[in-house]
């Protein structure tokens, strides 16, 4: 029996992946680091101070920084960011979001944000969601980001549920692996040929077959 969703907000409920694209390209040009689309497949779900790693070790210069430089380069990347996601509003919400959040309430089925990002509870705010969503995890709250399992688990825990009952939708490969992780059942969004360890792939959340989930 499923009790509560938990969602990934960055590329789940609205296309942030872009803006957070376009902000460490920025950045990785700032350092002479050019960055295609294929890294920020790799930078999906995964924080900002391990998306930065994974940048300055792509561009062969992962020693080059010291942390004081590397918490810097984080910050004008979040800066960036923040002014790219500024103007968001309801509208910004993908088609379908809205819908399937009244199923689940109707249900009575919990609504939880798994994201990894320390932006979502504004994004949230902005895009007049918080009515409907019971818990928004808090990355600075866990151990291990994804694609260890720690944010699904506080997410169920905070809940009071079980892992078995929870669904986690991603549509980062390294969500997909912490969904698993976690032991739950994983709804991918995207490119099943991607997010090939996901229990089903839709391509957006507007596609997905309420029906799966109760
Ligand atoms: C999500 C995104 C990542 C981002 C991470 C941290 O998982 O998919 O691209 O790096 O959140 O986001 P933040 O807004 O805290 O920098
Ligand atoms: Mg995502």
């Amino acid at each position: 029996m499923i009790r509560a969703v938990i969602f990934d907000l960055d590329g789940v409920i609205t296309e942030t992946s872009r803006q957070h694209f376009q902000a460490w390209k920025a950045v990785a040009y700032m350092i002479g680091v050019e960055i295609d689309s294929t890294v920020n497949e790799s930078l999906k779900g995964v924080s900002r101070e391990e998306s930065l790693k994974i940048i300055l070790k792509y561009g062969g210069i992962l020693d080059k920084y010291s942390k004081e430089e590397m918490e810097k380069l984080c910050f004008c990347k979040n800066e960036y960011y923040k002014q790219l996601i500024s103007q968001f509003t309801p509208a910004n919400v993908f088609e379908g979001v809205v819908e399937m959040f009244e199923y689940l309430r109707g249900k009575g089925i919990k609504i939880a944000i798994g994201s990894a990002s320390h932006n979502a509870p504004a994004l949230i705010s902005a895009m007049a969601l918080e009515p409907y969503i019971d818990y928004i995890v808090d990355p600075g709250d866990v151990k291990r980001g994804k694609p260890a399992p720690d944010i699904f688990l506080k997410a169920a825990g905070a809940l009071g549920v079980k892992p078995s009952e929870c669904i986690g939708v991603e549509d980062a490969v390294a969500g997909v692996e912490a969904i698993k992780a976690a032991g739950m059942y994983a709804i991918g969004i995207g490119d099943a040929e991607v997010l090939k360890e996901a229990d089903v792939v839709f391509g957006s959340i507007a596609e997905i077959d309420l029906g799966i989930i109760a």
